[in-house]
């Protein structure tokens, strides 16, 4: 580890990033004295340091040394609308001085559950919560409580935040075994299913009587930079069926982004619940668990005084808090009421043609792709003969798609684009907005091309 960093801040192009950031550089530095690696989400890690935002509008965003970026950051996808939209700012805005947090029901938290019970078509109830994380943390627990029984079925590489059930297989421990902090015992409970792979998955099912519940990215591992084959889905649905397993869909990404009634709208598939979080609450902390009623029924005071069942515990001092809910409203509004899904997603095509184009011109190998609202780029270190359709029909697995690359490179892409102007996630890729521009599109393109020429010189292309 020690040796790779040496060797990153001998490149020319991480060099160049420190010399264009010195503002960022010494926030950095006050940050190591106060965060582990100075950061406050995993995902901000960046080798020598990220770049610090002061403010953003729209599609960009602005650092501490004055330089403007095209985002593809998004809220970590949760800025569908772009940065600032007016409407939801000022619902924002306005809710904050009439009270954030009120200790008691109000209107905005009905009208907000309408909203979301109206679009999403599995959505017989609906119980917020202030983050992704506690959204699927939640499904297990009721999925367990409703079913009696105690294992889950994930799958390899699909993230559904950092709670102890699904902090491993991520990016690591894919045999399932615990990762440090996560006692092996709750880690016994969750089998692990390769999502290529549906006839292992059917296997694993039937060969087991104790799965409450499956619990799927639906479009595949890290919003669909691994995607599930047409038909996975389907197939998933029928043997969770079968076997009275709740099939729960994690939306937190896909909710709003593939369509006004998430990914399940845009393809029919109704799962027995689904977790929902990001743009739901219009880019403020916010997010929501959504399913059959008679499952969301164990947290239903009156239901289990009455019913043969115990109460499951939910508390969240955030949950439906005034502000998200505003922001939520008025976002959910423009999703239902505007093209701006169709529009990240035509956005998101473009752009995808656009580095293609200059990855053939560059004679690289790479390939951009992804469905839904974002982009992923394939960096091909073994040289496989594919190509886009490829990829999306969910041929690959995820040792072929997230390959092992050499030490430092992503973060030479990133620091790259960043000299460009162009800030992209870490696998690399982003989400998209519905308000990125021809412009930004070509930045980006112009981005990836220069940064790879930069690479060519370094050597390690
Ligand atoms: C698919 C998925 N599920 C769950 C989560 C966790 O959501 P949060 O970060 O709000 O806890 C994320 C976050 O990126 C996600 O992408």
């Amino acid at each position: 580890m020690a040796t790779a960093f040496k060797d990153l801040t001998a490149s020319p192009i991480i060099q160049a990033y420190m010399r264009r950031t010195p503002k960022s550089a010494a926030l950095a530095k006050r940050a190591q004295q106060v965060f582990p690696s100075g950061v406050t989400h995993d995902v901000r890690y960046m080798r020598p340091y990220g770049i610090y935002v002061t403010h953003a509008q729209g599609s960009r965003k602005w650092d501490v040394d004055g330089h403007e970026y095209v985002d593809y950051s998004g809220g970590h996808g949760a800025l569908l609308l772009g940065h600032c939209p007016p409407a939801v700012t000022e619902a924002a805005t306005r809710q904050l001085s009439r009270g954030t947090h009120h200790g008691a029901s109000h209107e905005l938290e009905v009208e907000w559950g309408e909203r979301i019970k109206s679009m999403i078509p599995c959505a017989d109830r609906v119980r917020f919560t202030s983050s992704g994380t506690e959204a699927t943390l939640l499904a297990l627990r009721l999925a367990r409580a409703f079913t009696g029984r105690a294992k889950v079925l994930r799958f390899i590489g699909h993230f559904h935040g950092w709670h102890d059930h699904v902090a491993f297989g991520v990016s690591s421990h894919f045999d399932g075994t615990a990762s440090t902090g996560v006692l092996p015992e709750i880690a016994g409970n969750m089998l692990m299913a390769p999502p290529w792979d549906i006839e292992a998955t059917r296997r694993i099912l039937e060969g087991d009587d104790d799965v409450a519940a499956v619990i799927i990215e639906p479009t595949g591992a890290t919003w669909g930079q691994v995607p599930v084959a047409p038909g996975f889905l389907e197939a998933l649905r029928q043997i969770t069926r079968q076997r009275d397993v709740v099939l729960i869909f994690d939306e937190v990404v896909t909710g709003f982004r593939c369509g006004p009634g998430g990914l399940q709208g845009a393809l029919g598939i109704t799962p027995d619940l689904a977790s929902l979080g990001k743009i739901v609450a219009g880019g403020v902390p916010g997010a929501a668990l959504v399913g059959r009623a008679d499952i969301l029924n164990r947290l239903d005071h009156r239901a289990a005084a009455s019913g043969d069942f115990e109460k499951i515990l939910h508390h969240g001092t955030y949950n439906a808090n005034p502000i998200a809910c505003a922001a939520g409203i008025v976002a959910l509004d423009m999703v239902r009421t505007t093209d701006v899904c169709r529009k990240a997603i035509d956005y998101g095509r473009g752009l995808q043609d656009a580095l293609d184009d200059v990855f053939r011109e560059e004679g690289v190998n790479w390939i951009a792709y992804g469905t839904y609202g974002g982009f992923h780029v394939f960096l091909n270190p073994n040289d496989i003969r594919t190509s886009r359709d490829e990829i999306e029909s969910g041929s690959f697995d995820r040792e072929t798609l997230c390959p092992p690359l050499a030490p430092g490179l992503i973060m030479k892409i990133r620091a790259g684009c960043l000299l460009h102007g162009v800030d992209i996630q870490p696998w690399p890729g982003g989400p998209v907005s519905a308000v990125h521009t021809d412009e930004d599109r070509h930045l980006t393109a112009e981005a990836f091309r220069q940064t790879i020429r930069m690479l060519k010189e370094e050597g390690d292309l």
